[in-house]
């Protein structure tokens, strides 16, 4: 997840744009870039690590002008790296992006051929070398970005300047991208926080929308060169505010940024037509060797890996064994010579979780990392890594993070099915197809989260709640358990609802709420007859279901409704609203929902 600017106005470009990547740079910083417009020609700097080094590296000696774009950079495509960094230019044009171009392979390699050459390792560098290519047939600077944006595929959030021409063209798809109308000058940015300073109008772009900002007008047009309308809002945020875009924790604002950040995790690797995942960046040894798989990991991450091993056992009928990465170190595991060791990490700097990676390279063991922060220690030392795309996680409660490491075990799962011979093409399109379905279905339990709320605020005296789940669920109240403990203090344990009877049982009374996630599938009979237990000794029953009907509806005292979805993605819905719940009350209890008290976001040491 990047963050772009770009500015057209009376004053000097570089200090507001600086000031807009200072305020973008919670999206993400491993680069940054600037490139000035001044009297027709175009200066760029980049460099590797924070704002403050771009802007130390600029200095004061009149690297300024009217007009200018920058950007800040979280790694997708090539490592983090100047020369990685945006902005990218080629010949007269200069392009910041934030999104994934799904055809730069293909794109790239026509270019080539054409003559053009090269520079970094990313996606982006395509879009300003597709245009130069497209400029004379075009005829003018507005019609080869409108053709080379009809090219694209993928998700986009651009701003294009090219040399000797006074204008500013914006455009998006997928991903987002703003107008802020100032006076006398228009920003563009990837969200409100990054210039709300200097403007509270903004135009919100939508898909497939172009901006042209000349000579200080603002022109928007569809793909078609056809002029839109597009209304000016008015945001009234304080700075802490809008900095969570909005949110009053970064936790909240990641619960709901987990549409987008699945459909990220999805964009350039599922093919549905050809029934076919792409991971381009992996590298895998003959997978029909394996014999026994291992996913290691901690907290919310071992979670996803225990998501993960029903996920894989279920459709590949491989062993699949599950480990907490301190545990995996230290006990001295039995590992066959083909075994294929999966270690999961948000950050990729959890201290056990690199460990148990070590071990598993001491025994020769092919590694391979599911994570979120490009080049981190797990990710470089891997022998591959698959990313999850989830953007930076900044609340210490990790909630996108795990969403899409399911994610991404479910398209592992799919990629192994097939060079297995345990799914066709057939089996595998209609599993994309689910899966594409996930991110609306998270939507539409985002748009009701005010019933939580409310269910929230009726709870949150209590000060022990039991978390009861079976077969792919159980995980789920692991997860659920972990997240209202962490951040609200209250005391939450979980368990495979089959084991109620052997002991927490003796728990139950008035005062102790059972949360139940029992959607319709194969345990949904069992998960009954438990509640019919809890309920049998006055204990209080939240219910999280897929279905409407739900046998025990009216008999229990709280239910909420997630979409219905297969059984391997029903846990990315049934999660959000444990999410939600946890979330509501520490925030009613007035605990520091982001930096809860004895955490650290990545735990680095032991
Ligand atoms: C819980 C949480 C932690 C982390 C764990 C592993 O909300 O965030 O349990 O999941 O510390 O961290 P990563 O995934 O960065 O290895």
């Amino acid at each position: 997840m990047c963050g772009i600017v770009g500015y057209q106005g009376r004053e000097g470009a570089r200090d507001i744009l600086i000031e807009a990547l200072r305020r973008l740079e919670y999206r993400g910083y491993d680069s940054a870039g600037i490139a000035i417009w001044n009297n027709g020609t175009v200066r760029l700097a980049r460099r590797q690590g924070k704002v403050s080094d771009l802007a130390e590296a600029i200095g004061d000696d009149g690297f300024n002008g009217s007009m200018g774009l920058a950007h800040t950079r979280w790694a997708t495509h090539g490592v983090p790296s100047e020369r990685n960094a945006h902005p990218h230019k080629a010949a007269d044009i200069t392009v910041v992006h934030n999104g994934i171009i799904e055809n730069y392979l293909e794109l790239k390699e026509t270019l080539k051929e054409e003559g053009h050459t090269f520079t970094s390792d990313t996606d982006t560098e395509v879009i300003p070398h597709l245009i130069a290519s497209l400029l004379s047939k075009a005829g003018s600077f507005e019609g080869a970005v409108r053709a080379a944006l009809r090219m694209l595929k993928g998700s986009y959030a651009v701003g294009v300047i090219r040399e000797g021409e006074d204008i500013l063209i914006a455009a998006k798809k997928e991903s987002p991208l703003l107008v802020g109308i100032g006076d006398k000058e228009f920003i563009i940015a990837s969200d409100a926080p990054a210039i709300i300073n200097r403007t509270n109008r903004f135009i919100f772009l939508e898909d497939d929308d172009i901006a042209v900002i000349q000579k200080g007008t603002l022109r928007i047009t569809n793909l078609d060169g056809d002029e839109v309308e597009r209304e000016t809002r008015s945001v009234q945020w304080s700075g802490a505010m809008a900095e969570k875009g909005g949110y009053r924790h970064f936790m909240l604002k990641e619960i709901f940024e987990q549409p987008r950040a699945i459909s990220d995790t999805l964009i350039g690797r599922i093919q549905q037509e050809e029934g076919e995942i792409l991971f381009e960046e992996l590298d895998l040894p003959d997978i029909t060797k394996v014999r026994k798989i291992w996913m290691v990991a901690c907290g919310t991450s071992y979670h996803a890996c225990l998501i993960g091993k029903h996920i894989f056992e279920a459709n590949l009928r491989i062993p699949v064994e599950t480990d907490i990465a301190s545990e995996f170190r230290y006990r001295d595991p039995i590992l066959g010579k083909d075994d294929l060791v999966i270690l999961v990490s948000q950050s990729g700097e959890t201290a056990d979780t690199i460990a148990a990676m070590k071990e598993a390279k001491k025994r020769r063991l092919h590694t391979l990392a599911i994570c979120n922060v490009l080049g981190s220690t797990l990710s470089r030392e891997c022998h591959s890594v698959i990313y999850t795309h989830a953007g930076p996680e900044i609340g210490v409660a990790s909630t996108k993070a795990f969403t899409t490491q399911v994610c991404v075990f479910f398209m592992l799962m799919l990629y192994l099915g097939k060079r297995l011979g345990a799914l066709d093409n057939d089996d595998v399109r209609r599993l994309i197809g689910e899966l594409r379905k996930v991110p609306h279905k998270i939507q539409t339990i985002l748009d009701a989260s005010s019933s939580i709320e409310d269910n929230a605020r009726e709870n949150m005296h209590y000060r022990h709640f039991l978390y009861l789940g079976r077969g792919i669920n159980f995980p789920t109240v692991l997860e659920g358990a972990l997240k209202l403990k962490e951040i609200s203090y209250i005391h939450a344990e979980a368990y495979a609802a089959g084991e109620m009877k052997h002991g927490p049982i003796a728990l139950i009374d008035e005062n102790m709420p059972i949360v139940f996630v029992s959607p319709r599938d194969q345990t949904y009979k069992k998960t009954c007859s438990n509640m019919e237990e809890v309920l049998a000794r006055k204990g209080k029953v939240l219910l999280f279901t897929d279905d409407t009907r739900h046998d025990m509806a009216g008999r229990v005292d709280a239910l909420f409704v997630v979409p219905e979805s297969i059984y391997e993605l029903q846990p990315i819905l049934s999660i959000v609203p444990l999410q939600l719940m946890a979330y509501y009350m520490a925030n009613l209890l007035g605990t520091d929902v982001d930096q809860p008290r004895n955490l650290a976001k990545s735990v680095t040491v032991e």
